[in-house]
């Protein structure tokens, strides 16, 4: 039997075992005492339509092995960052500079693959989701310099383990709103104690200045009461532009720097 409630203020809640797990504006568990013992959130349990209630429960049987492919994504993120920081470590060495300034990594929250799977129609099921979402382990690689983009992503391809399924070169074709990075959906192997799977990562390059700019488009897609949005779009895309030509400014400096030394 599981336990279900609706709730508005809770995004996400942890526990330990018993798993309790929040699904969207749904939380679920696989025995009452999780739900009592997780406090207030179980005042106003309410029952919820029935189709509602056949889908969780069909979620709350894949809970655990959707626990393990989680911890996978995870070993997976943590595969690829170790590969770019080697690449670092040995280019850093052989040309006295770090092709990337930072790394940042995140796991898809239960909430937001949630939302994700919903918004394509598509059944929320552990084989729907593994088979459906390629960005559940995502990678972000910010680099000083445009061609480092290029050199790094091309030096990650060619990794024996790693296999390419997509490459979009939103660098070499922008976007019409003025983004720009470059996307890889890679495969990387994880092993694990008496299994070995090959997980998709979501990687995405882009420069300082790109990733200023997509922070601030991100944080825009949000608002709805933006005054005169056709304005501020246009001024993103004038931003875009300029930013693409301080990354090119910027390369060009870096390789008068690199002749004189
Ligand atoms: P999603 O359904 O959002 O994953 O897009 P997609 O499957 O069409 O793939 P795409 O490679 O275009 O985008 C993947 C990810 O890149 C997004 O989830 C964002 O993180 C980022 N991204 C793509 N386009 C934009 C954009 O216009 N602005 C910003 N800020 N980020 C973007
Ligand atoms: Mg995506």
């Amino acid at each position: 039997m599981a336990y279900l409630k609706r709730v508005n203020a809770v995004q996400s809640y942890q526990t330990d075992a018993p798993p309790l797990y929040v699904a969207g504006s749904i939380i679920m568990a696989h025995d009452s005492n999780t739900l009592y013992n997780s406090g207030n959130i179980l005042h106003g349990m309410t029952r919820i339509s029935e189709q509602e209630i056949a889908e969780v429960l069909h979620m709350a049987d894949d809970l655990q092995r959707f626990r393990m492919l989680m911890m996978k994504y995870e070993c997976a993120i943590a595969e690829v960052r170790t590969k770019l920081e080697n690449l670092n470590r040995d280019m850093s060495l052989k040309y006295q500079r770090n092709p990337f300034e930072s790394i940042k990594s995140r796991l898809k929250t239960p909430t937001s693959i949630y939302d994700k799977m919903k918004r394509r129609g598509l059944e929320v099921s552990y084989d729907s989701i593994a088979e459906n979402l390629t960005d559940i382990a995502g990678v972000r690689v910010i680099c000083s310099f445009v061609d480092d983009i290029y050199m790094l992503a091309d030096c990650l391809a060619a990794q024996d383990d790693v296999t390419v399924l997509q490459k979009k070169d939103y660098l070499a074709e922008p976007k019409d709103n003025g983004y720009r990075s470059l996307h890889l959906i890679i495969k990387v192997p994880v092993f694990l104690a008496d299994e070995t799977e090959s997980m998709t990562v979501e990687v995405q390059f882009r420069t300082i200045a790109m990733d200023f700019w997509a922070s601030l488009e991100h944080k825009m897609k949000y608002k709805r009461d933006i005054r005169n949005p056709e304005t501020v779009s246009e001024e993103m895309r004038f931003a875009a532009d300029l930013i693409n030509q301080l990354d090119h400014r910027m390369t060009q400096i870096r390789e008068k720097i690199d002749y004189v030394e």
